[in-house]
């Protein structure tokens, strides 16, 4: 369907920036056209539409006829409204294959809209893959290749409220409603605001999918870390200022209590270990008296004991999900020391085999590998890169989500190689996006700044070339935590006011 033709500007055309007056219909800021080019057809995102009018081209002339009547009212001035497309050519096809631009199309050119077909197979959908939308004003589909995205990792970001934990949502759906013969993978996320553990809930409403079967929501207060699993050195991420010469005696004594292991005594906890600490002859009382407070502090968050809770080589499975529901605790540093020893955990089994290719997602990725090299809270930083850098030999993917990408380190966001941009306005994340995501420019730059909720930008591996989508509704009940100023205010009323009848009948 034709939709407009080649103009000649200042600027274009050229390979890399085409211009077209809109004759038939309206065209859209990021919607796809083809235009003829001497080298074949044409593929070009449209990133901009400006709207033209000579009548109204000159403020002088403007005002003046403003002032006595108006320039509508003497002139024809509707007619001379153009809508004008800018659009950024992507790739030529033609009997002998496709090609990078590389010569301008004539101005005259006739611009169409492209066949969905042809929109699909440049676009490297892969019918067989997760369906997270469409693409906006093409009647196509969005179906990502699981191994292009997931395989090389992913980053969504967005400001807060664009969407970025719904659309993960989305995708964790496609993930989970795979079928064996597809390829399934497991999937772990490290949930900050317990936006994901609506999953776990059974469904009775008859509108939303049941995921609860599939689906494993963890609370802090249900995780063990295995004192014994942990050398001298595994310790210094959970107390980072530990000494050299308390590393050395924490090591010594663990040695010792991993011998007496091997040698019939069962598994020791933090407080077997404080035990042997204070009846340690050898040791210097300042180093005794600063480990064993180091070691009491860690005791007190509850989170270690002799053996593993739960056993994480049972339960991340082919096809099903665990939710870590870091909201269950209010301590940052807790927080920090699940996701540190968890994800090594998760790299150290998927490189032994002992779990399936597995897509571990991270919410508020930012503040646990922060850009900052300063930050010392930063536990899991070290795992997190480690698997950023090397994950995709062994299958381990890797999701981070964030909000405020600035503040998230860039070498991590360098190895996600798909970026799934929502709405951000911020100027400094603006720009920080769009040096590090391949194929965004200042104009495409400027349409992330449009974007309503829902609607995204992915760009890298996963695409061939920028694609502009609209995330598809929800399967999945929303989180209950998701709940509304009002919602909120209810319920609090509500429960004083169950309070007070209670004080009334005693
Ligand atoms: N694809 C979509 N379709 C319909 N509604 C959507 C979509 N995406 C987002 N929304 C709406 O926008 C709201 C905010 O989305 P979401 O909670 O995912 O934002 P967020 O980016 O994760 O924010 P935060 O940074 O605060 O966690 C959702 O509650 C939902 O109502
Ligand atoms: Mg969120």
């Amino acid at each position: 369907m034709k939709v407009g033709v080649v103009i000649s500007t200042e600027d274009g055309p050229s390979p890399t920036r085409v211009d077209f007056v809109v004759t038939e219909g309206v065209v859209h800021q990021g919607q796809y056209v083809e235009i003829d080019s001497p080298q074949g057809r044409m593929l070009a995102l449209v990133e901009d539409v400006i709207k033209t009018n000579r009548y109204f081209g000159q403020p002088e002339i403007v005002r003046e006829y403003e002032l006595r009547s108006s320039l509508s009212q003497n002139f024809p001035v509707k007619e001379w409204e153009f809508l004008v497309g800018v659009a950024r050519p992507m790739i030529v096809w033609n009997d002998a294959g496709t090609e990078r631009p590389t010569l301008p199309p004539s101005p005259g050119a006739e611009v169409r809209v492209p066949h969905p077909e042809d929109l699909k197979r440049f676009l490297g959908f892969n019918e067989d893959g997760l369906h997270i939308g469409s693409l906006q004003f093409h009647d196509v589909l969005v179906s990502l290749d699981i191994n292009r995205l997931i395989q090389k990792h992913f980053a969504i970001l967005a400001m807060s409220g664009a969407g970025k934990s719904y659309t993960t949502s989305v995708i964790l759906e496609e993930i989970l409603d795979r079928r064996p013969e597809q390829g399934r993978i497991g999937v772990v996320v490290f949930d900050v605001h317990g936006e994901y553990v609506g999953f776990g809930d059974p469904v009775s409403d008859g509108e939303h999918v049941d995921y609860s079967d599939r689906t494993t929501v963890l609370r802090v207060s249900d995780l063990r870390i295995p004192v014994p699993s942990l050398s001298a050195n595994d310790f210094t991420y959970f107390i980072p200022d530990l000494s050299p010469a308390q590393r050395r005696e924490l090591d010594r004594i663990i040695s010792a209590m991993k011998s007496d292991m091997e040698h019939g005594s069962g598994p020791y906890d933090l407080a077997d270990l404080i035990d042997r600490i204070a009846a340690d002859e050898v040791m210097k009382d300042s180093t005794r008296g600063a480990l064993i407070s180091w070691l009491r502090s860690l005791e007190k968050t509850g989170l270690f004991d002799a053996i593993e809770r739960p056993a994480v080589d049972r339960i991340v499975r082919p096809g099903e999900m665990v939710v870590f529901d870091l909201s269950s605790t209010l301590d940052a540093k807790v927080r920090q020391m699940v996701v540190a020893y968890f994800s090594k955990r998760l790299f150290d089994l998927r490189r032994e085999g002992r779990i399936p290719p597995t897509l571990m997602v991270i919410e508020e990725a930012h503040n646990f590998i922060p850009s900052d090299i300063q930050r010392t809270d930063a536990l899991a930083r070290g795992t997190l890169e480690t698997i950023a850098r090397e994950g995709r030999k062994f299958g381990l993917g890797l999701c981070l989500i964030s909000q405020r990408p600035v503040k998230l380190s860039s070498t991590a966001l360098s190895q996600c190689n798909t970026h799934i941009i929502l709405r951000i306005t911020n100027p400094y994340d603006l720009n920080h996006v769009a040096e590090s995501s391949e194929g965004i420019d200042s104009r495409s730059a400027k349409m992330i700044t449009n974007l309503r909720p829902g609607e995204a930008i992915i760009v890298g591996a996963a695409v061939n070339f920028p694609v502009f989508v609209r995330v598809r509704r929800r399967k999945s009940q929303e989180s209950k935590y998701e709940k509304s100023l009002v919602e909120m205010a209810r319920e609090f009323e509500e429960k004083m006011q169950k309070v007070e009848e209670d004080l009334a009948l005693l």
